[in-house]
Order: structure tokens, then C-alpha cells, then sequence
């Protein structure tokens, strides 16, 4: 859990600083859902659906007002019309497939009755078939068309090889990522097809997972090295890139990296506000989450620009790495961290929108 103390639903529906939290409980499965509205400054909310196994309801409500504020922030460094917000279907326990379909035609029939205050997309714990069950019962499904489903797992990934690409010509000087070691942590959706985009471009692939059968795959289809989980923190490499799980960057953690940059599509990779500076001082420079990995969140934009050209859409993807590098040139100018001049141009934009 993102999280160590422990909380109970008031305190973490009134300690929130977003517009709105959406709360149902589903009695046939025992998952509560949660919609977090953290902002519309800029536009109707939109963010994924995360669909996992919490410890306590206030965990998922917590982790769902987390990536809500993460997706505001993504929306306003793309300097798109859209807010933010993030639903999470937080299960007691494994579901299996009838009640998982059960759960999301209610949940889609929620997201239906607030009539376009909250748009979603894939995310952690959902797949396409998922949003095509959802696109049956609501219209506020991204990324699906006429049966067709479009995974943002790529586009994310791409966004990031561009973001890893920038931040490489600037903190390591390098032009391109021939013989740098990356250490991709999580090759799931979007670990994998940016591990192998850089097991293309001639970089050192270390991988690790907490399942064997993904791992697997890298080592024998991208030629990557497999790295223990508990072991990935310790591992020499010039990138280490988190895209399982958010929270990864901590007190605990930060000590013992062995990289000079983080960048990867994970979301809320901090676990507390300290740890950027706990990076700094380490030396190791550290590219917002919600920067690197907006691609997914920018595909879908496009895509409801009516853009459906599958490889025009990974070209665009190119502004991920414009941004990094807009992001980057201001944090060295300023002598401000990376974060810093983020959150510069995130308020520049809110501030349009208001
Ligand atoms: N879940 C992805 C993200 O966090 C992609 C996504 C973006 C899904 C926007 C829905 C809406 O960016």
C-alpha cells in the first residue's frame, strides 16, 4: 500500500483537498467502488479504472483520490481540456469471471448516471475485455470504437522510451541508448512492449517481476536479465524505470539505488513528498511520474480527436519526450528539481483554465 498509516474512511474522504469523492458499496461482491473527482479546472474528469485486492475500503478510497490528483496533473502537463480523476474497484479477495462482469455492469451503470462528470479508460487490474463490457452499459469509456478496443499500454511505453531517450541526452549526455543499462521493474502492460522498444535500440535489459511467467518471457524473447524483486533495488544500472506498482520510491528504497535516473510509467511512485529529495541528494535525478508516463492518457485524447492511425498515434508520442526535455532544461536553469519545474508548468496551465 501506498500508504503506512492507517486510516479509516472519514478521515481519508475529509483530509482530501479534490472536488468530490463517489462512493458505492456493490453487495453482490463485496467490492466497494470509488470514484475520486480531484479536479475540473481544466475539464470533465478522466481517468482509468484500477480494479484490485485492498486491505480496507479506505485503501482503495485512498489509492483512487491519489491517482486522481496524478491524472489532473497529467491532463494539465499535456495541456488538455480534461480534469482529473481515477475510479478504483476495491475487491475483498479474488473475484471470479461471472461476478467480475457483475461488478462492472454496475459500476459502468454508475459512471452512466453521472452523465460525463467522469470519462475512463483502462488501468492496473482491468483489460480490454473489461472496457468493452463497460462500453455496453456507459458512453464514457475511452478508447473504444465500434467493437475495437485500443490498449494505452503502448503508447504509455513509448511515451516513456522518449522520456528515457531525453533524460539520457541530459543527465548522461548520451545521444542514444546503445550499451545503457535500464532496469525495467514490472513488464506487464506497459514494462513490456518499453522493454522491448529498448532491447531494440541496442540497451541493457534488466527486468524483474513478481511473476515468473512475464519474467520469463523477457528473458527468452527480449534477451533481457532477470533480477529478483527484493533484488532490483540494489541493481547497478544507469535507469532504473518503476511500471508495476506506485509507492516504489521510499525511505527504504532510495538508499540503496544504484541508478542516476528514475523514470518509468508506474504512478504515484513517491510514497511521501520526502522522498524527491531524499533522489536529490542521492544524486539521482528523478523524472515525474506523471509526466513520463502521460502517453496512454494522451492517446486517448487524440483518439477522441478522431485520430485512429495506429502508428501517427506512437509518433505523437514524441511529445512525452519534448516535455521531459522542456522539464528538464528548466529544472537545470532554475537549479530547481525536475519535480519543481513540473509542477511549474502544471500550475501555468490550471491557471489558464481558471
Ligand atoms: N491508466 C492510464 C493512465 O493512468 C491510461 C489512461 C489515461 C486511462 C486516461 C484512462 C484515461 O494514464
Amino acid at each position: 500500500m501506498p500508504d503506512i498509516t492507517p486510516h479509516d474512511l472519514e478521515s481519508v474522504l475529509r483530509d482530501w483537498d479534490g472536488e468530490a469523492s463517489v462512493a458505492r458499496f456493490d453487495r453482490e461482491s463485496g467490492a466497494w467502488i470509488f470514484i475520486a473527482l480531484h479536479s475540473t479546472v481544466l475539464g470533465p474528469a478522466v481517468g482509468g479504472t484500477r480494479m484490485r485486492v485492498y486491505p480496507t475500503p479506505a485503501d482503495g478510497l485512498r489509492d483512487a483520490q491519489r491517482l486522481g490528483e496524478s491524472m489532473t496533473l497529467k491532463w494539465a502537463t499535456l495541456e488538455q481540456p480534461v480534469g482529473g480523476g481515477k475510479a478504483v474497484l476495491a475487491l475483498p479477495g479474488p473475484l471470479d469471471a461471472e461476478a467480475r462482469r457483475g461488478l462492472l455492469r454496475r459500476y459502468g451503470g454508475l459512471v452512466e448516471s453521472l452523465r460525463g462528470a467522469f470519462g475512463t479508460g483502462e488501468d492496473l487490474g482491468t483489460t480490454p475485455e473489461d472496457m468493452a463490457l463497460l462500453a455496453t452499459v456507459t458512453r464514457y469509456v475511452h478508447g473504444v470504437e465500434g467493437g475495437h478496443v485500443t490498449d494505452p499500454g503502448p503508447f504509455t511505453a513509448r511515451g516513456v522510451r522518449r522520456g528515457i531517450e531525453a533524460a539520457v541526452r541530459s543527465v548522461l549526455g548520451r545521444d542514444d541508448l546503445g550499451g545503457v543499462t535500464v532496469l525495467v521493474q514490472g513488464v506487464g502492460d506497459v514494462g513490456y512492449p518499453l522493454a522491448r522498444e529498448l532491447a531494440d535500440l541496442g540497451a541493457r535489459l534488466l527486468v524483474s517481476d513478481v511473476d515468473a511467467g512475464r519474467i520469463e518471457r523477457a528473458v527468452t524473447t527480449l534477451g533481457a536479465t532477470a533480477v529478483l524483486p527484493e533484488e532490483a533495488w540494489d541493481a547497478p544500472c544507469d535507469v532504473f524505470a518503476p511500471c508495476a506498482i506506485g509507492g516504489v520510491l521510499s525511505a527504504s528504497t532510495i538508499p540503496r539505488l544504484q541508478c542516476r535516473i528514475v523514470a518509468g510509467s508506474a504512478n504515484a511512485q513517491l510514497e511521501t513528498a520526502d522522498d524527491e529529495a531524499r533522489l536529490a541528494e542521492r544524486g539521482i535525478v528523478y523524472v515525474p511520474d506523471y509526466v513520463v508516463n502521460a502517453g496512454g492518457a494522451y492517446a486517448f485524447a487524440l483518439l477522441g480527436r478522431g485520430e485512429r492511425d495506429e502508428a501517427r498515434l506512437l509518433e505523437h508520442m514524441d511529445y512525452i519526450g519534448e516535455i521531459v526535455d522542456a522539464v528538464l532544461a528548466e529544472s537545470k536553469s532554475q537549479g530547481s528539481s525536475p519535480l519543481a519545474a513540473a509542477g511549474q508548468r502544471v500550475s501555468r496551465a490550471l491557471a489558464r483554465g481558471r
